[in-house]
């Protein structure tokens, strides 16, 4: 029986990015990407430190790298400080009045902040950290609405030297409690509430929940978004803009060593507790500038979206410190995609003139479902670069992006990495790799990424493995915070000093790495591993379906069945022949191992409130009929019930 992960999907269409955009592109030519790559992974000293000096460190490192396998140390010696890099750096290099963030709130309000305007708000705000005890390497829990002050906040807290942990919004009280726990945070700061489809979250009401639980919190800085009447202790709770005015709008910025902790982003693992995964401060910054740089073509005058939300690994590299680090503009929207329907995101990009727009498939897919009228109605020609993160997108999803959206103009970035990883760790570079729809492609700089058998053996072409990163890079996690053997455990176990990804992919004969989903998203039906995505890919490449969600599930004869869950498109009705025809479109996309024993045609999937669909309860709900484990990070409970009852009849 074949242990290897079986890949059947093939995809052959090639695009190359147009002669005009590679051209004016930083990495314009392959000759090019190869030579930087190379010395990236033959010289990785001398190619970090040549990155690395184009930012401002307030003491030189006496080394690049050391490295005691799985412990990294980058740029040793040296001082930065982290916010005076995203902001004070920009005062003095010509973009002082130029705007940072173009900031939409949902119900339609507007601000900017230039580089000047952003930095006064930050020393502002690291003024008030300091004036409320917050010291350096204190942890402080964010809880913030997509509001600049979500960023500011950050920022600050960089500024001093504090770790900072921020919790996406979406969470739940109990959620806050766990993380408040695990990172002994002493402050928090958050919001009265936010605004998203239409109505308030009542975010310092979870807050309060959560406080009533973990006592070690001594203050909580609460940001005026909504207006509401809210609940304000004495003694622990003080207004932001109160204790603004209190301080002054300059700060000094104190340089902190290298290997600074610069924050906590807790995120799941296969248990039930979540691992917070520890970023330091050079190394990481070095990563997500020199990833923005060349993965986002940044240029002076690009105005750049990316769609996430800061309480994301996403967020934080890419809306934070990536971008304000390279001195661009960008916009900032606090709301849900359809509001007030699915034109939003269409209307953003017109109305400020939107170049690069960062966004994630399972977003995409809803705007297929949705119907191209909404992004017909609208102006796109501003736009000149598309990415996505998050999963392995569909190819009728890239193609519908690449077509409808970028009018076959724009490349399209799908970057693969991780929470873990800190940047982009596999991705076209926009000015001169082909892309095909469905792959990453190849290796950013420095990344030295490859696929390995159960038995580190490297994988031939269209061989599936385990996808492994075999050197460090800068911006890696440094551990796992409070527990290094979970951290040795969960990451570098497999194969000595190599880090595992958890991901399976492939790589096809042009080198491009295919990734094919978690590993324990990969089913073995009748001793062939076959990935739930490539299933997924395939029926959603039918064009009545919108969406879909493969599970495994025990088989007495063929170890694993295929169960697929799927959301047809809007206006498409249901046949008596719908579940046979899938059937057999999977059947003839990939081969008949692939066909799924069961269709359950169902008009949403269960998701979790950053959009990624949890497979866990599909697979307990096939396997049992109910849901026990812990369900608080669903978007919508009545999917899951719908589902329950659907599956009963
Ligand atoms: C998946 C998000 C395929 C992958 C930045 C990874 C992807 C996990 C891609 C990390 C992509 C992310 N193609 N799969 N372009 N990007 N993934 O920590 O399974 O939220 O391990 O980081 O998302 O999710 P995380």
């Amino acid at each position: 029986m074949s242990k290897k992960i079986e890949s059947h999907l093939s995809e052959n269409r090639v695009f190359k990015p147009s002669r005009e955009f590679s051209k004016k592109a930083r990495i314009s030519s392959m000759a090019q990407y190869r030579r930087m790559y190379r010395e990236s992974i033959e010289k990785p000293a001398s190619f970090w430190a040549r990155e690395a000096k184009e930012l401002h460190w307030q003491k030189r490192w006496k080394k690049v790298l050391d490295w005691n396998p799985p412990f990294a140390k980058w740029f040793t010696g040296a001082r930065l400080n982290v916010a005076e890099n995203c902001v004070d750096r920009h005062l003095t290099n010509g973009r002082k009045n130029k705007a940072a963030i173009i900031w939409e709130g949902e119900p339609g309000d507007q601000r900017v902040l230039t580089y000047h305007q952003l930095h006064q708000e930050v020393c502002r705000f690291a003024n008030v950290l300091e004036a409320n005890g917050v010291k350096a390497k204190d942890r402080v829990l964010i809880y913030m609405p997509m509001v600049p002050e979500a960023a500011i906040a950050m920022l600050a807290c960089a500024r001093i030297g504090a770790v900072h942990s921020v919790v996406f919004g979406g969470f739940s009280a109990e959620s806050i409690v766990d993380r408040l726990e695990d990172s002994g945070a002493t402050a928090v700061v958050t919001a009265d509430g936010g605004y998203r489809r239409g109505k308030i979250v009542e975010l310092k009401k979870s807050v309060d929940e959560a406080l009533q639980k973990y006592k070690g919190v001594k203050r909580c800085i609460v940001y005026q978004r909504t207006g509401e009447k809210i609940n304000m202790r004495r003694g622990r709770d003080v207004w932001w803009h109160k204790e603004a005015e209190k301080v002054s709008p300059s700060h000094t910025p104190k340089g902190f060593d290298s290997e600074h902790p610069l924050f906590i982003l807790y995120t799941s693992g296969s248990t039930g507790k979540p691992k917070g995964i520890l970023h330091s401060s050079g190394g990481y910054l070095v990563g997500s500038y020199t990833s923005c740089k060349y993965i986002f073509d940044m240029q002076d005058d690009d105005v750049y979206w990316c769609t996430a939300d800061v309480g994301w690994i996403t967020g934080h590299s890419y809306i934070v410190f990536g971008p304000l680090a390279n001195g661009v503009t960008q916009v900032m929207y606090e709301g849900a995609p359809n509001h007030p329907d699915f034109g939003r995101f269409w209307n953003i990009i017109e109305k400020y003139g939107v170049t690069t727009f960062y966004t994630a498939p399972t977003a995409i897919r809803a705007f297929i479902k949705a119907g191209d009228k909404f992004p017909d109605r609208h102006d796109l020609s501003s736009l000149r670069l598309l990415g996505t993160v998050g999963e392995p997108i569909n190819p009728e999803a890239w193609m519908w992006y690449y077509e409808k959206i970028g009018s076959k103009r724009c490349p399209i970035v799908d970057t693969w990495w991780q929470t873990e990883t800190g940047s982009i760790m596999i991705s076209p570079l926009p000015g001169c790799t082909p892309t095909k729809p469905g792959t990453a492609t190849l290796p950013f700089f420095g990344v030295d990424a490859a696929i390995l058998d159960e038995e580190g053996n490297e994988c031939g072409p269209d061989e599936g493995g385990r996808l492994v990163i075999r050197k460090p890079w800068p911006s890696m996690l440094r551990t796992i915070y409070g527990d290094r053997s979970r951290y040795r455990k969960t990451y570098w176990n497999d194969f000595k000093g190599i880090y595992t990804a958890g991901d399976g992919a492939r790589t096809d004969k042009d080198g491009n790495f295919w990734i094919v989903g978690r590993l324990d998203d990969v089913l073995n039906v009748s001793g062939h591993r076959l990935g739930t995505a490539e299933v997924e890919s395939a029926l959603v490449s039918h064009p009545d379906v919108a969406e879909a969600a493969v599970v495994g599930r025990p088989h007495e004869i063929k170890g694993q069945g295929v169960v697929a869950f799927v959301t047809l498109k809007e206006g498409v009705r249901a046949a008596k022949t719908t579940e046979k025809t899938l059937k057999g479109h999977v059947a003839k996309a990939i081969g008949a191992i692939a066909r799924p024993d069961e269709i359950h045609l169902t008009p949403a999937l269960p998701k979790t409130r950053s959009g990624k669909i949890m497979r866990r309860i599909l697979k307990e709900l096939v396997a049992t009929g109910g849901v026990t484990g812990n369900i608080t990070t669903l978007e919508d409970f009545s999917v899951v019930s719908n589902l329950q009852k659907n599956l009963k009849k």
